[in-house]
């Protein structure tokens, strides 16, 4: 039976960690579901790893659903989430409910995340989960306002802290089924799993959280570039390298 949202939400209490990667086309989404991950993310984070942008803000709402049509082919018993990329959700709750609407529309996603915790975005995300749509929630470093807050880790402040605690409760009241936590310190994301009855996903977040999620091109080794936090399991920049100098040498020397 695939993994659902109410099973991750029971996981919680039990405290069984769950284990969550990004993938952004078939054959990667593929051997993750086999593998056994139990949530899988088409992350917008794909602009970056997939399509090659300096950041996640160029993806479309188009490429998104191109990208998660493909990874949801190779999926049968991962929860699969779609991002909602930059500006399909900002500028209004009817914008917000159009684009959440055309994922569920028209690809396999079991859940849309978005960014942010404010009060405009509590209402959008509140309106769509009325609307039958289950949302997770991302707090702590959001990357689609990466110029206004940068890389930088999030919540180090008490003050800062108190808002993303805040933000958190606010949109499990607002109806999230789960929430991610990206890039905050581990004693603050320990203390919001504590206080929230919905799953926590983190991201260079400490070892706190319900669960964990890294980009799949970081734990591969695929990534120009990828934050400290991102534990990197295997180089296939270096194995992919050598095994193409290898095959182009074998055709120039006609073996
Ligand atoms: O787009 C992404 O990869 C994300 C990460 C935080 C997992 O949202
Ligand atoms: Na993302």
């Amino acid at each position: 039976m695939p993994v659902s949202i109410a099973q991750i939400q029971k996981w919680k209490h039990q405290k069984k960690p769950i284990a969550a990667l990004t993938a952004s086309d078939y054959a990667i989404a593929k051997l993750l579901d086999k593998a056994g991950v139990d949530m899988i993310l088409v992350g917008d984070s794909l602009a970056m790893v997939a399509l090659g942008y300096k950041n996640t803000l160029p993806v479309t709402l188009d490429d998104m659903i191109r990208h998660a049509q493909a990874v949801g082919r190779g999926v049968d018993n991962a929860l699969l989430i779609v991002d909602m990329p930059f500006l399909s959700y900002q500028i209004s709750a009817e914008e917000a409910m159009r684009s959440a609407g055309r994922i569920f529309k028209e690809t396999d996603a079991r859940g849309i995340k978005l960014e942010g915790g404010y009060p405009d975005m509590v209402e959008t995300i509140r309106k769509l989960v009325q609307a039958g749509m289950p949302v997770m929630g991302h707090v702590g470093l959001t990357p689609q306002s990466v110029h206004r807050i940068g890389y930088r880790v999030q919540g180090g402040t008490p003050d800062t802290a108190e808002e993303i605690l805040h933000q958190s409760k606010a949109l499990v009241e607002a109806g999230i089924f789960a929430l991610l936590l990206e890039n905050i310190p581990a004693d603050l994301a320990t203390k919001i799993t504590e206080l929230i009855p919905v799953p926590t996903i983190g991201i260079g977040a400490g070892q706190g959280c319900d669960g964990q999620i890294l980009v799949t091109h970081d734990v591969l080794g695929l990534s120009d570039w990828q934050p400290p936090f991102a534990r990197k399991y295997v180089d296939l920049q270096s194995s992919i390298t050598e095994v193409v100098k290898q095959y182009c040498q074998d055709v120039r020397t006609k073996s």
